[in-house]
């Protein structure tokens, strides 16, 4: 039922709290996370042999699985690999039992992982599937899952699906630093607090950038190209957001690690291309700005996604747009916010169908 939207895309960004809330109803306790449905990998496993993580998806799952990389390599001693669903394989012997797999579907029957799926089963890894539909392929074909509640996702757009995904990979990571008493164990506290806070702050994140982010997009309207820049998570951020804004607004947008522009796409800078820069990770902000310094330089038109109250990125850029302050791993998620609703707003100022987009399909079953 779309209500009050007049689109399945922007009734699906704008149900991300509720979404959220319930992908972590239950399993969020003060002192940690409680997953019934991991029980059993957590008794018939001995995760103290795991030598290595897989994590594949595909699209916007894919961005997900890096997002849950960097995660896991923070809390983990385990290292970490993320594929791309169609370009994983174990033809060279490397994965085998030792291999904990984790698919990544919103849908639960794309092809491509699915067929991922089977490639790390046949190598004897043990598999947990991340997914939204418990009755797809997907779901009943890995070894355990881990379902995301956000409830059905019709636009072919990704945007719930990519904020509940984090979410539960956040609570898989914390219950796997747990159990092997992983390096991030002093910052489970944290954290769960800023968990405990997610639904609201997506709301906060909402009402603070609905109506600029509109804005910004009718100035849009008239460009061809766009480009996202940001480091560390802000750069997979960026991948996501160039992602969306080709998928719904077919506008070529393309994603930079902040500092990789001066190393050859700068050529491409000519006076009001639109520039978004991400820069919501106070660590790696300073750089992030002597790079849109660089931007400026060449007369691009940078508009700034940063955290209420900094006034560095403000002074750089031509617009801000300021979300809630939070944990950094979860600024992936709150800001991803203004970028889905970019996507939404430059698709339909630009009066494409931005629930069923052109060449795209919601479930992708060949391969
Ligand atoms: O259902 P899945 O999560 O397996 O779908 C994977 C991709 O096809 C999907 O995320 C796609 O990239 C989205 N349409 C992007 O918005």
């Amino acid at each position: 039922h779309l209500q009050d939207h007049e689109h399945y895309m922007l009734k699906e960004i704008m149900e991300q709290p509720k979404a959220i809330k319930r992908t972590l109803d239950g399993r969020l306790t003060s002192e940690g996370v409680i997953l019934p449905e991991l029980d059993a990998f957590f008794a018939e496993l001995d995760v103290h042999r795991i030598r290595k993580i897989d994590i594949v998806g595909s699209g916007t799952s894919y961005h997900s699985g890096i997002i849950g990389k960097k995660l896991l390599d923070t809390m983990l001693d385990i290292p970490v690999e993320v594929s791309i669903s169609s370009e994983f394989s174990c033809e060279h012997g490397s994965l085998g039992p030792g291999n904990l797999v984790i698919v990544l579907s919103q849908s639960g029957e794309t092809a491509d992982t699915l067929s991922a799926l089977k490639e790390a089963k046949r190598c004897g890894c043990p598999t947990i599937a991340i997914t939204n539909n418990k009755r797809r392929n997907i779901a009943r074909k890995a070894d355990y899952t881990l379902f995301t509640s956000a409830g059905p996702e019709l636009a072919v757009a990704a945007t719930k699906a990519y904020t509940s995904q984090i979410s539960a990979l956040m609570l898989l990571a914390i219950a796997l630093t747990e159990k092997t008493n992983g390096p991030g164990m002093a910052l489970i506290p944290d954290l769960l607090n800023a968990l405990h806070q997610l639904p609201e702050d997506i709301e906060k994140s909402l009402i603070m950038t609905q109506d600029a982010i509109d804005q910004f997009a009718q100035v849009t309207n008239d460009q061809d190209h766009l480009f996202l820049i940001g480091r560390g998570l802000d750069y997979v951020l960026a991948l996501e957001g160039a992602l969306k804004l080709q998928e719904v607004a077919y506008l070529h947008a393309d994603a930079y690690a902040a500092g990789e522009m001066k190393h050859g796409t700068m050529a491409l800078i000519t006076p009001g291309v639109p520039v978004i820069a991400l820069a919501t990770q106070e660590k790696l902000r300073e750089k992030t700005i002597s790079n849109i310094r660089e931007l400026k330089a060449r007369d691009a038109f940078v508009v700034g996604i940063t955290t209420t109250g900094d006034s560095d990125v403000s002074d750089v850029v031509d617009e801000v747009l300021y979300i809630p302050e939070a944990h950094p791993f979860l600024m992936p998620i709150l800001a991803a916010i203004p970028l889905q609703l970019l996507a939404y707003y430059a698709g339909t100022v630009r009066g494409y169908d931005v629930d069923r987009p052109r060449n795209l399909a919601k479930s992708l079953t060949v391969e």
